[in-house]
């Protein structure tokens, strides 16, 4: 079986938040069950991506309305990803330093899949499944359906995951000359909402639909920004699969960003000393707890809350908090202004900063989730990976990984998105760290859940096997 996965991001070479990791992971594993997969995905202007060795494996010139793109595939010549990977190299649209965030996103993301597409028609072997991720490959399987050129790719079949369904791609009709040919009577399938939306065109035209927890299908046919109808519509081909990490990138006894490997005999002291690198880099007491936010501070991850939550938590418990993140400017500013009302006992570092973060799953004593959506989340995974007590909203992939201590579990969970259930859970994590006898009996216990790829990685092949059989 030949899996092509189509993403923007694939971790190490472009990662802005989990569709990253799950694209650089996800492949491996399946690869290892004996699944050829390959991933491709755009040629950005970074420096991973810029030292790597390559060859041109295909060149031609795309149509996007009036005007006209020159494209390379490129082969990455490389074993250490352990999974082929192609980059599509657009020089105008793609090959810029960032992901995402462009004002000609829509013209740079239909033109990756263009040329994903004109590539596929002209190669040998075929993938025998399309894998698709969010929105920005929604417009795949339409276009493998609907469009004239692509006739001789009807057969494959197309899967997408969503990974989040927040982000929908929407574009007017004005750019409907951006799609190639296709018959006009089924203008129906782009449409949404009285514009062309991709995520949505994606739903009803890949023959599976996954989301990355069981939990996030069941609420996004209740609330999905406007799509709840469609997937509910749709549920029959609707499925949602756990994601999984990577335990050989996320592993506490190898990991090369962190100061002190340890594994489940020598996690405390390991730990600790983590912790003293966090403590001293950031003026911390290291014998008081340490509470950590990672992630992007973003609305749905709560984090317009954070400072609110902040300068609750300080004035009544004496413990330390730590923000990593960037996002929404108001935040930024709003958490960093913090920094001066609680010197020593609060710090924030905003940026993005890939080893740091690996510090502090390494070594504080909860991490924090307040998200109002989480459709998976793989920090509170990589959290119990190594050692660190998850505080989460019981919401999407929290609601299917994380057990409260209450219900002889090892996180903290509440249900509500507010200031004062955040904190009400932050102060029984701290109860629950000062029966340190429980804690660490706890954190031992945690490092072996295995959240691997290797249960999901399989549910993905039975899904593909299903669809080959099918036909
Ligand atoms: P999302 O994809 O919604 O951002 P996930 O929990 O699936 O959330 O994945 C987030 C990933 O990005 C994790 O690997 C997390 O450690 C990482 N991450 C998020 N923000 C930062 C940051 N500021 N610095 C370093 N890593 C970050
Ligand atoms: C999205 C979601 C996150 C999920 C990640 C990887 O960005 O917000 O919850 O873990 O994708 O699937």
């Amino acid at each position: 079986m030949r899996v092509l996965h189509a993403s923007l991001e694939c971790y190490p070479l472009a990662k802005v938040g989990g569709l990253g990791d799950v694209v650089g992971s996800l492949p491996k594993y399946l690869t290892e069950l004996g699944c050829t997969t390959e991933v491709i995905m755009p040629f950005f202007d970074n420096p991973r991506i810029n030292k790597l060795p390559c060859e041109n494996v295909y060149s031609d010139t795309l149509v996007l309305g009036s005007d006209s793109f020159d494209f390379t595939i490129k082969k990455v010549i490389s074993v250490e990803f352990g999974f082929q990977i192609y980059l599509v190299d657009i020089k105008e649209l793609l090959y810029r330093p960032n992901v995402y965030s462009y004002d000609d996103d829509t013209e740079r993301f239909v033109a990756f899949q263009i040329a994903v597409l004109n590539w596929i028609l002209y190669k040998d072997i075929k993938p025998d499944i399309i894998h698709c991720h969010d929105h920005h490959t929604g417009l795949i399987p339409f276009l493998v359906s609907q469009v004239d050129i692509y006739q001789s790719l009807i057969d494959i079949p197309t899967i997408l995951t969503i990974h989040n369904a927040q982000y929908q791609g929407q574009f007017s009709y004005e750019k409907l000359d951006y799609i190639p040919q296709f018959d006009l009577h089924n203008i129906g399938l782009l449409d949404w909402d009285q514009c062309i939306n991709p995520l949505a065109t994606a739903i009803k035209c890949a023959w599976k639909v996954t989301t990355v927890s069981p939990s996030y299908m069941n609420e996004l046919q209740g609330e999905a920004n406007g799509l709840e109808r469609l997937l509910s519509h749709e549920k029959e081909k609707c499925i949602g699969i756990l994601n999984g990490i990577d335990h050989q990138i996320w592993n506490p006894e190898t990991d090369p960003m962190i100061i002190s490997n340890y594994g489940s005999k020598n996690i405390v002291s390991g730990r600790k000393k983590n912790k003293s690198w966090l403590c001293k880099e950031f003026g911390f007491d290291i014998d008081k707890p340490l509470v950590a936010f990672i992630g992007r501070l973003v609305y749905e991850k709560g984090a317009d809350l954070l400072p609110d939550i902040v300068s609750e938590t300080l004035q009544h418990l004496d413990i330390n908090i730590l923000i990593l993140g960037s996002g929404d400017p108001e935040v930024e500013s709003r958490l960093s202004e913090l920094k001066e009302r609680f010197p020593n006992r609060y710090n924030t570092y905003i940026g993005y900063d890939e080893k740091l973060s690996h510090m502090i799953y390494a070594g504080a004593d909860f991490l924090l989730m307040p998200s109002r959506v989480e459709p998976c989340g793989l920090n509170q995974l990589y959290s119990l990976r190594y050692g660190l007590i998850p505080i989460v909203r019981r919401i999407g992939g929290l609601k299917d990984t994380v057990i409260d201590i209450g219900d002889d579990g090892f996180g903290i969970c509440h249900d509500q998105v507010n200031v004062q259930d955040v904190y009400n859970s932050i102060k029984r994590g701290i109860e629950f760290y000062n029966d340190q006898k429980e804690y660490k009996k706890t954190q031992k216990e945690i490092v072996k859940i295995d959240h691997s790829w290797n249960n999901s990685a399989n549910q993905y092949i039975e899904l593909y096997k299903s669809l080959k059989q099918s036909q």
